[in-house]
């Protein structure tokens, strides 16, 4: 038997080594390394065959270059979104790999989760209760039944989310760039599901065209009632402008899973020290607002799909096989292209 491959594992988490070490059983030796990659701490990878990468690592050009530099020719993105990694810089030179879906009703789950706790409100009533105060004033919400979704981004968990909502009694409306043929989905333009939406979730990548696609002329457009569910990207709504549509009461809550500046604070106690962003602090004073930290995705099945995926993904990269879960940059149609079955060059 060869040498056993090495893996970098970046910004490990205890659950991390607990799953990815249930599912290696000794194929590979896995480097657990607590640090996030960025271009300062690539060097840590010295030796390793291959790195493996999260939400909140930064693949940038210089850390590319770096890890290239170090003879590393793949990187194992254990999550679906990618918009942590400079593509260009990777062409030709390094191949990124994902896990495409690893448990899509985790998210939409938690979507509803987060909707239901901004809307009834019960995060204060978890505080309340345990105070002893039985007071239910202020608690008030809204029936869902009856009322209308606006899903922005049809995929895997948009779709999910479409579904628990109709069991909910509500009207579904839909925008996708790529709106999915007989799917039985309302597909609306993105003014019309800002304007009749009482709910609205994102469910769409962060890309150029979805940066901040929901600012301020959005909220202008929305419903007083609104209340904005996001556990896509961060960047997907201008953070400022939802602070200032919150204060404005132009919408009615946030559940949100993520957050444009999370990669300093997310998967971190900062308890004791406080965190230096005002914007942040500010949204979570709000009584609107539910935050958790990038936490959708995190159940049982979506962790286990996650390290034998990873893993499976890097299998057939060092056995040569055909790379399903590949995500490029094609020069030709200049865009990324995700899961293109193509031969290890
Ligand atoms: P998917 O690829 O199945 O679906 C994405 C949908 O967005 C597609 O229908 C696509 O056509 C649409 N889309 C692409 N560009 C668009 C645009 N400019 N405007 C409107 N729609 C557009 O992806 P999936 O699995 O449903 O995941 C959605 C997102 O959820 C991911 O991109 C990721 O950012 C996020 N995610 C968050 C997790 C968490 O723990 N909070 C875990 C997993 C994913």
């Amino acid at each position: 038997m060869g040498e056993l491959k090495r893996i970098a594992f970046f910004d490990t988490r205890p659950y991390d080594r607990t799953y990815f070490d249930a599912f290696n059983n000794g194929r590979y030796e896995i480097d657990y390394i607590e640090s996030k990659l960025s271009s300062k701490t690539a060097a840590l990878a010295k030796g390793a065959d291959a790195v493996c990468i999260f939400v909140n690592d930064n693949a940038c050009k210089d850390s590319i270059d770096a890890l290239c530099g170090l003879g590393i020719k793949v990187i194992a993105l254990r999550c679906a979104g990618y918009s942590n990694v400079d593509f260009k810089a990777a062409r030709h030179r390094i191949s990124v790999l994902r896990v495409p879906a690893y448990s899509p009703y985790a998210v939409a789950e938690h979507a509803i989760a987060l909707l239901q706790t901004v809307n009834r409100k019960t995060h204060r009533a978890y505080n309340r209760t345990r105070d002893y105060n039985f007071n239910i004033s202020g608690l008030e919400g809204q029936d869902l039944h009856g009322k209308t979704a606006g899903v922005i981004g049809t995929g895997k968990i948009g779709r999910i989310f479409i579904d628990i909502c109709r069991g909910f009694g509500m009207k579904v409306i839909a925008y996708d760039l790529y709106p999915a043929k007989d799917s039985g989905i309302d597909y609306v333009d993105l003014d019309t599901l800002f304007r009749e939406s009482d709910i609205i979730s994102l469910h769409c990548p962060l890309t150029k065209e979805t940066e901040h696609i929901v600012n301020a002329a959005a909220f202008d457009k929305m419903k007083k009632n609104a209340i904005i569910i996001n556990t896509s990207r961060g960047a997907l709504i201008d953070t400022i402008d939802l602070l200032d549509a919150l204060t404005l009461k132009k919408i009615s809550g946030a559940g949100l899973d993520v957050y444009e500046e999370e990669a300093s604070f997310f998967f971190q106690d900062y308890s004791d020290k406080g965190i230096p962003d005002d914007i942040l602090a500010l949204l979570l004073a709000k009584p609107n607002v539910v935050m958790t930290s990038h936490q959708a995705f995190f159940t049982k099945e979506a962790l286990e799909n996650i390290a034998t995926i990873t893993l499976q993904n890097l299998d057939d990269y060092f056995a040569g096989k055909e790379l399903i879960n590949e995500v490029r940059y094609t020069k030709t149609e200049d865009r990324i292209m995700e899961g293109l079955p193509r031969k290890k060059s």
